[in-house]
């Protein structure tokens, strides 16, 4: 029955008169077998880029607390996370963290980001990571999570209010109201980083990344507004 209508819909394309849906369901066949063979590539630049990113976000995290503690690490997290995803979202590819318990609004789930921190939730799931994909032919996205873990230096933010440092937790609550952050243990998931990429525009990226390409090899030309601050920024340095 299926054969059937598929070469029904391939006479009627073949003869001039397909509509949309009859070209949309070829180029679906076509859009999956490519897909399919471009998810490895796709996960390798989603992993390093991840690395990267996490890299960024610990180096910058440690510092912060070996040289000043940790209210000073609050103030460094609210100022540098989320510049720290932008700076590593190259080109349309973004990145960021998510989680059930936010700490900022920013990084709350949508609705498909938490049926995969169900899946992470779930202790049968052994994968560190997932990948998904979505969206009709015109807009396929390529999705890809990593799960976060609490670790014993994470505890003094994210730890349980009995034992968390007061003033630390004074901090916490001026600049996050919100905060829904606390009560982990170690070892609970904390949340995921979160990889998505239009199908199949971010392939040159994905071939770069999967390369072992540093986001700052990737890092697009200025433009005219970034080469604007920067000039800006320049003049400012040598006014001042
Ligand atoms: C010095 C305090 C501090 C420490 C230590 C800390 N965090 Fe955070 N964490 C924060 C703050 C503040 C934010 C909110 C950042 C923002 O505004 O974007 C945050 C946000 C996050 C988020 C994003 C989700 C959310 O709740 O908004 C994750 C995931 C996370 N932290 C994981 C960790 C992990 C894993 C560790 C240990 C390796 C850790 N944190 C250690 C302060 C801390």
């Amino acid at each position: 029955m299926k054969t059937v209508t598929c070469f029904f819909l391939l006479a009627l394309i073949a003869a001039g008169c397909g509509s949309q849906n009859e070209e949309k369901s070829e180029t679906t066949d076509t859009t999956i077998q490519s897909q399919a063979a471009d998810e490895q590539l796709f996960t390798d630049a989603a992993r390093n880029l991840v690395a990267q990113y996490g890299n960024e976000l610990q180096t910058t995290l440690f510092a912060a607390l070996n040289d000043y503690g940790p209210s000073y690490g609050v103030r460094v997290c609210q100022t540098r996370a989320q510049e720290i995803a932008a700076a590593h979202s190259v080109g349309d590819w973004i990145v960021k963290r998510v989680s059930e318990k936010w700490r900022t609004i920013e990084d709350r789930p949508d609705t498909a980001e938490q049926r995969v921190l169900a899946v992470f939730a779930d202790p049968m799931t052994a994968d560190d990571y997932l990948v998904r994909w979505s969206g009709p032919d015109s807009a396929r996205m390529f999705h890809y999570y990593q799960k976060i873990l609490v670790r014993q230096v994470c505890l003094q933010c994210h730890g349980d209010l009995q034992t968390v440092d007061l003033d630390l937790w004074k901090e916490v609550k001026i600049a996050y109201p919100w905060d829904k952050a606390t009560g982990y243990k170690e070892g609970d998931l904390r949340g995921m980083f979160v990889v998505n990429a239009p199908y199949p525009q971010g392939q040159e990226i994905a071939r770069l990344l999967a390369d072992g390409a540093t986001v700052a090899e990737l890092a697009p030309p200025a433009d005219s507004a970034a080469v604007d601050s920067t000039l800006t920024d320049t003049v400012l340095e040598d006014t001042l």
